[in-house]
């Protein structure tokens, strides 16, 4: 049985007292043995969450981090200061990096090797824009977004490993991708997986759908075959909403 995952992606939101409410609202509800939630504060609430979550079942995640392990590289943050706050999972490939930080590829693929020589547990964003979705070969982008950033890994890693499709055109504009185009998605992504390494590890890792998950959509999202969860931004600043989207699993 795959993983269901729901994480929510705070981004640039929330400061300490915000952090601290949202969490404090997060930590009275009860949370579905079989799924498993990450939230990922900015940088400096890291550490906050993850001592305020420590004896519940939701995990703190990164936004980002950088490919080096330490070094004169102002501003940044590593995979060990990262773990030494408790913080084993990173958001990595995001659109957002990739398009306002010219995160590329190559670059990604080394943040990769870095999260997991750490240990650490990599949720993988992959997705075309709107004008790649109309030229109709959004096929080909997240192939490409994936061999050359994640297929370099060994099978061993592949357990560390969470996917998550998201439509550059679906993020934040209030327009999802159909229950039909996700899967469709999900399904290719999870063959190319299947062809380059093997059927049971295709099986195993959990592929997350992100872009305008609201309560309103997500179990029909969630309902299909090959989504196994997903990635939120705008509903997971809310605990109700949030909520409502950790437990839309049928
Ligand atoms: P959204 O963001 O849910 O606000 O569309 C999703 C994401 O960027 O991960």
């Amino acid at each position: 049985m795959r993983k269901k995952i729901v994480a929510g992606n705070w981004k640039m939101n929330n400061d300490l007292a915000e952090t601290e409410a949202l969490l404090q609202e997060l930590k009275k509800q009860v949370i579905p043995e079989q799924v498993s939630v990450f939230v990922a504060p900015a940088y400096t609430n890291l550490q906050h969450a993850f001592e305020s979550l420590r004896d519940h079942p939701i995990a703190v995640a990164a936004q980002n981090m950088h490919q080096s392990d330490h070094g004169a590289f102002t501003g940044e943050v590593s995979a060990a200061m990262l773990t030494s706050v408790g913080v084993k999972t990173v958001i990595l490939g995001h659109s957002e990096r990739r398009a306002y930080f010219a995160e590329d590829n190559a670059l990604l693929a080394e943040k990769v090797n870095t999260a997991l020589q750490h240990e650490m547990t990599v949720i993988f964003c992959i997705g075309e824009t709107l004008q790649e979705r109309k030229e109709g070969n959004y096929f080909e982008v997240v192939t490409k977004q994936l061999e050359e950033s994640v297929f370099h890994i060994s099978e061993k890693d592949w357990p560390h490993i969470v996917l998550a499709y998201e439509p550059v055109w679906a993020i934040g504009t209030g327009e999802t991708a159909s229950p039909q185009q996700a899967q469709e998605m999900h399904e290719k992504i999870r063959s190319i997986v299947a062809s380059t390494y093997t059927e049971s590890i295709a099986d195993s890792v959990s592929i997350l759908y992100g872009g305008s998950v609201k309560p309103e959509n997500a179990t029909e999202i969630f309902g299909q075959p090959d989504v196994d969860g997903g990635l939120i931004g705008g509903a997971s600043l809310n605990a109700q909403s949030f909520m409502e989207i950790v437990n839309a699993f049928v």
